[in-house]
């Protein structure tokens, strides 16, 4: 048996619920993980709205990290008493233990701990993709001005540090001056407080009017429109979340005169979509921490049993860097 966290309806932190769930054996190509630490993500309150729509009742949770108990067969890269950690579906990490495909489980490497990798594997990976597989026509270079929205948060705190370790300059936008401090620390060029300031206008001052080649757009329904006229001409609007509610149907018709722009709409389940895809994600993934280029940030840690209030927490606003719950 297993303390998870199921939903039996779609609706508010409410909805979440301690439940003792059978663990059993793990069948062809999957494995059992116990968990010592599991990762908090927007996606999981997605999840929980229904946004994201999943048969229910579901027990929610996309990343974790722990110990593999035992392997089902057609399993080689994994076997018992390995440290692994993983982002992956089906949704199910918010327990003790689990069965689950082993496809996105990798092994873990010593010198990163459990709360660190699960704090890490979908936000860091995400950043992985959208910085090196996420390309704006001719590719980025040192010295490239891009912007990154809700930049203190698990995914943006990342970004800000990968991005300087390639040379970006990141304009990062954030929702307090504190926040932006923050993301200034961890790299960003510039920092922009999207509540109190214009981020059009402040991001057409930095760049000198020319706009910046990409733009990472997790927040959504309150941004779209600014970040497609904070672009370069041929720039890239990688919109990849929706913290502030979906981005309404728009006419592909504005991108022309805005400047023939491209839009994609991106989702790290594509890029992890082959054992081998996600291998190698996180390869790159594990080499830029444990050089310490980037660090992971845990300003909240939780019981499972808290989870409400950490979702409460993260839809208010009121975290920084990675959250994680501990079964
Ligand atoms: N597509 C993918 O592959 C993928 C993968 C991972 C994550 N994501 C997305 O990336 C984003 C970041 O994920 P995360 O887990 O690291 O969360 P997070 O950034 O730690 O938290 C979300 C942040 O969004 C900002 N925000 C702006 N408007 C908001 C609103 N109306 N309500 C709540 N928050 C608002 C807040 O920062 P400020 O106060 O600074 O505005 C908040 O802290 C999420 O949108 C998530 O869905 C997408």
């Amino acid at each position: 048996m297993s303390q998870a966290i199921q939903i039996k309806q779609f609706g508010g932190p409410e909805v979440l619920e301690l439940v003792d769930v059978a663990v059993g054996e793990p069948g062809p190509g999957e494995i059992r993980i116990r968990h010592h630490a599991v990762g908090l993500n927007f996606i999981d309150v997605y999840q929980r709205t229904g946004l994201y729509p999943n048969a229910l009742p579901l027990n929610l949770g996309m990343e974790g990290a722990g110990v593999v108990e035992a392997v089902g067969t057609g399993v080689t890269h994994l076997k018992a008493g390995d440290r692994a950690a993983y982002a992956s579906n089906p949704p199910g990490s918010y327990s003790q233990a689990r069965v689950m495909p082993a496809k996105c489980v990798v092994r873990l490497p010593d010198d990163i701990p459990f709360d660190t990798a699960a704090a890490m594997m979908l936000k860091g990976l995400t950043a992985q993709y959208l910085l090196k597989k996420t390309q704006p026509q001719g590719g980025l270079q040192p010295g490239d001005h891009v912007l990154w929205h809700a930049a203190a948060g698990g995914v943006g705190l990342i970004a800000c540090q990968w991005a300087k370790a390639m040379g970006l300059q990141l304009i990062a936008t954030a929702g307090s001056d504190a926040k932006c401090a923050l993301a200034l620390e961890h790299g960003a060029a510039h920092a922009i407080n999207y509540r109190t300031q214009t981020f059009v206008d402040e991001v057409k001052k930095i760049t000198g009017g020319a706009g910046v080649k990409v733009v990472y757009d997790s927040v959504g329904k309150d941004t779209f429109e600014g970040s497609l006229d904070v672009l370069r001409p041929f720039g890239l609007l990688a919109s990849f979340g929706n913290a502030s509610g979906p981005v309404p149907p728009f006419a592909p018709g504005i991108l022309g005169p805005k400047g023939s722009l491209y839009v994609t709409r991106a989702t790290l389940f594509t890029h992890i979509a082959t054992r081998e895809a996600t291998q190698a994600m996180a390869e790159d993934l594990f080499a830029v921490v444990q050089s310490g280029a980037v660090k992971i940030r845990i300003d909240q840690r939780y019981p499972l049993a808290e989870v409400a209030k950490a979702h409460r927490e993260l839809e208010a606003r009121k975290t920084t860097g990675s959250s994680v719950l501990l079964p």
